[in-house]
């Protein structure tokens, strides 16, 4: 039996991360020279800009997610980057045309964030540099070129991708799937032999079984996760006392054969 979904892109939006993004960004170091074509499930589409600038060459970037609002919102995104010519030109786009959007969506559910609150969490909580800092602001924009954008299930979409991907960011998404999806998904990522990264909190009914199925479709966890939990800042951190925190685990998984 695994937890019901949120109603994902309606009453659950992603304006930006609920993730450390940092986290990923010291994955994306690891395999800097070898990553060419990484997937993301998208949400803000955030983790997928910061992470992938630190890359040395990339082919395509590709943005997965089912919600028709995270592709619009990561487009208006993409559109803010091209007109910015710096990272204060994107924060007056972000402070002037998101943030009261943002608010009016949490205030509707009883959470009140003013526009301070929302960037000192971008900039602390989550660590998005882009909007901050002229390098990651630079190394983003250079990626636009190279994005492309799919309104699908993660799941189906990496069982019949015609693009052999070479990392998968699937993000908290198996805390949510039945254990017929789950096998579908360790199995289409079985199919790229590439590195995962997915993050199981306690919304996940079952951690051991998902651990069981990558295992079974031919995935070791890396070395490196001791680290990156205890690195961690953001959704699953033990320390985090936030309302929307869950404790949980990051799972850097690579292919057994690697
Ligand atoms: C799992 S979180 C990812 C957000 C991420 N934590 C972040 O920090 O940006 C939620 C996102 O995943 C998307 N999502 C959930 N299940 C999905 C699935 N099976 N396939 C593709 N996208 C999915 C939701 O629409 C939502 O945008």
């Amino acid at each position: 039996m695994s937890v019901a979904a949120p109603d994902w892109g309606e009453d659950s939006r992603f304006y930006l991360p609920n993730e450390d993004v940092s986290v990923l960004r010291t994955v994306m170091r690891l395999f800097r020279s070898r990553v060419q074509r990484p997937v993301f499930v998208g949400g803000s589409g955030m983790a997928l800009l910061e992470s992938s600038a630190i890359l040395s060459k990339v082919e395509t970037v590709t943005f997965v997610d089912l919600a028709v609002f995270q592709l619009d919102y990561f487009e208006r995104l993409q559109c803010a980057l091209r007109q910015s010519a710096s990272p204060g030109e994107l924060q007056n786009w972000f402070v002037k045309q998101i943030i009261p959007e943002l608010r009016e969506h949490f205030r509707r559910r009883g959470l009140e964030f003013t526009p301070g609150q929302v960037l000192l969490a971008l900039k602390r909580r989550f660590n998005v540099g882009f909007f901050f800092d002229e390098r990651p602001f630079d190394g983003v924009r250079k990626l636009l070129p190279y994005i492309i954008t799919k309104c699908d299930d993660i799941v189906s979409y990496l069982a019949r991708c015609g693009t052999h991907h070479d990392f998968i960011y699937l993000s908290n998404v198996p805390d949510y799937l039945p254990p017929p999806a789950l096998n579908a998904l360790a199995s289409a990522c079985g199919r790229h032999a590439a590195p995962v990264y997915l993050l199981l909190t306690t919304a996940c009914a079952d951690r051991d079984s998902v651990i069981a199925v990558f295992d079974a479709a031919g995935f070791r966890e890396h070395p490196v996760n001791e680290q990156l939990n205890a690195r961690n800042r953001g959704l699953g951190s033990p320390t985090l006392n936030k309302t929307w925190n869950r404790p949980g685990r990051i799972h850097l998984y690579v292919p057994k054969t690697s």
